[in-house]
């Protein structure tokens, strides 16, 4: 079924932004269908966070159109803020404040009436797991109650469209899952989302849609699996010690997948792209090497990374933009699957 553009909760075509010879943002363009996520994914400087202040009305574009809601983000600047939320990739809570003076100054600030400010910080506290800190001051939360601190100001009046830049960084493994659990509860009640990260894993779990954006461009959009399919799935990756066991070890992982296995002779590591069917290609290659006879170490299922992402789109891995910011991280939770 064809959308019609009021299907769209967010609509951007051909933004540019720069600052004095930083060109930012260089013609981006796509669209998000309410209530679903929309995942920016790109490296330290790609423009993430440009885009999402330009969306969110902080910064004004050079050119381009952006609509949200329906409306312009340059004429009305106004009536987009009322149905947008925002959680920057800094953290906008008073650090001397508790949590509970954060939420309801937020709500002021938003024009809700006093009366109903207080049942929705408390709401809001309880849900985000703050409850028996609301009452502390802010700056004795660990950074994962910050965080959710952060979200559930951005969430006070109950945004129609949310922007959360990178969301999970700095979070622990078990604060990443339950920011996930939290974004997949509001996405559920029909909150469209753009969400910004640096993981491709992350994009995969929340988003249904995702743009690569690389110097100020997107360079690849699609569905997650789409996205996945490029960079040919999960990865399987062993090192063979002996040198001369190279070779039968190539033969031995060579039916796993329709693509062909790649050994780094130097390294003596190879590689087999598996698709999706990463747990069943592990024990098959568990097992077939071992009748091969061959020795391995290091045998783990990796899934695809952002710099997996960028080496099959651009052929070169992830780096930061040319004025200095720092180089992409790799997703710390890629890795041993076995
Ligand atoms: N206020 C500014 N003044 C000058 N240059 C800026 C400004 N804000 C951003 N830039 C530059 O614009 C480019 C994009 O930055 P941006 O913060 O949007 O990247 P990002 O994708 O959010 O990166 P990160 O993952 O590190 O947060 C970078 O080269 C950055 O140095
Ligand atoms: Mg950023």
């Amino acid at each position: 079924m064809a959308l019609t553009n009021s299907d769209f909760a967010i609509e951007v075509s051909a933004l540019h932004k720069s600052f004095g010879k930083v060109h930012a943002l260089r013609g981006i363009d796509f669209a998000v269908p309410r209530g679903t996520v929309l995942g920016m994914l790109g490296p330290n400087g790609a423009g993430k966070t440009t885009a999402v202040r330009v969306l969110t009305t902080l910064l004004r574009p050079d050119s381009g159109r952006i609509i949200i809601e329906g409306y312009d983000v340059v004429r009305d600047a106004a009536a987009v803020r009322r149905r947008i939320g925002l959680a920057g990739q800094a953290t906008a809570i008073q650090l001397e404040l508790t949590g509970r003076e954060n939420l309801e100054i937020m709500g002021r600030l938003n024009h809700m009436p006093r009366s109903s400010v207080k049942g929705r910080a408390a709401e809001l506290l309880e849900r985000f797991e703050i409850a028996d800190a609301a009452d502390r001051p802010a700056k004795t939360y660990s950074g994962g109650m910050q965080r959710r601190l952060d979200l559930a100001a951005s969430l006070i009046a109950e945004p129609s469209v949310l922007f959360l830049d990178e969301p999970t960084t700095g979070l622990d493994p078990y604060g990443r899952l339950g920011m996930w659990d939290i974004i997949r509860e509001l996405v559920g009640r029909g909150t469209t989302l753009l969400l910004t990260t640096q993981y491709l894993e992350e994009a995969d779990e929340l988003a249904n849609t995702i743009v690569v954006v690389d110097h100020g461009e997107v360079i690849a959009s699609g569905t997650p699996d789409r996205l996945k399919d490029q960079v040919g799935g999960d990865l399987l990756e062993f090192t063979v010690p002996d040198r001369a066991q190279l070779d039968d070890a190539v033969r031995a992982v060579a039916g796993l997948s329709d693509a062909a296995p790649t050994g780094e002779t130097d390294a003596k590591r190879i590689k087999v792209p598996v698709g999706s069917g990463g747990s069943t290609a592990l024990v098959e290659a568990v097992r077939r090497l071992d009748a091969a006879g061959v020795v391995t170490e290091d045998l783990a299922l990796h899934r695809p990374s952002l710099d997996d992402v960028f080496l099959a789109v651009t052929g070169h891995a992830a780096e930061a933009a040319p004025d200095g910011a720092a180089k992409g991280q790799k997703s710390p939770a890629a890795g041993v699957a076995s």
